[in-house]
């Protein structure tokens, strides 16, 4: 597993920046979600296809209201939201993971720094397992999520149709099954 850097804001270069969800993100995360491609909405979709600014309202209230269920957090620049990284069901037995990138920034380390901050912040809370499920033919993303100690674990059919793997990661450090 690759290390992690704990980080509440975390800054790779000078425009933009990690930190966790704040009160007044909800239309910035609408508008970050809105404005990916078919192809990136295909293989991350939260909250299904059409996602309501209220879902994203509740995300915030989430994340600042103490109850600590989901932690989310994103890549800003200036006012924009670029990426999005977080945990939900912290309350349940499956917390899960989930990850996305504005397309122009694919492949310049913004989805695997806010990873590695969000599994950063998952050790500090002593969190044990990280669920997450994945397109399969997503090798971009299985490609972050194997190098940061995620294994196959099943596969399923998604209520889109598609094919996902569904993988797991031990944050105490002990794999647990075969790789994808
Ligand atoms: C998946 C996603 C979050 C990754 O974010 P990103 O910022 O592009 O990822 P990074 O730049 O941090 O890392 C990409 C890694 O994948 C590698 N990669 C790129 N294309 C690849 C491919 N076709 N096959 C295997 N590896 C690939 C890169 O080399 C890089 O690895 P490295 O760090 O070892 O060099 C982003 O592409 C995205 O938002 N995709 C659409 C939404 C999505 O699918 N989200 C995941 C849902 S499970």
């Amino acid at each position: 597993m690759k290390s992690n850097q704990p980080a509440s804001s975390y800054r790779a270069d000078s425009s933009i920046v990690i930190h966790q969800v704040q009160p007044g993100d909800a239309p910035a995360l609408y508008d970050f979600y809105d404005a990916l491609s078919p192809s990136s909405k295909r293989t991350f979709a939260p909250f299904g296809r059409n996602p309501t600014l209220d879902q994203y309202e509740q995300v915030v209230s989430a994340n600042c209201n103490g109850r600590g269920d989901k932690y989310d957090l994103v890549a800003v620049q200036g006012k924009r939201i670029v990426g999005w990284g977080f945990v939900w069901d912290l309350d349940k037995q499956e917390p899960f993971f989930g990850l996305g990138v504005s397309d122009e920034y694919h492949d310049q380390g913004w989805g695997g720094r806010l990873m590695d901050n969000v599994l950063a912040a998952m050790h500090q809370r002593n969190l044990k397992r990280l669920y997450l499920t994945v397109v399969t033919d997503n090798a971009r993303a299985r490609h972050l999520y194997s190098q940061r100690g995620f294994v196959y674990i099943g596969e399923f059919t998604g209520s889109d149709g598609l094919p996902y793997y569904r993988m797991v990661a031990d944050l105490d450090g002990r794999s647990s099954s075969g790789s994808v």
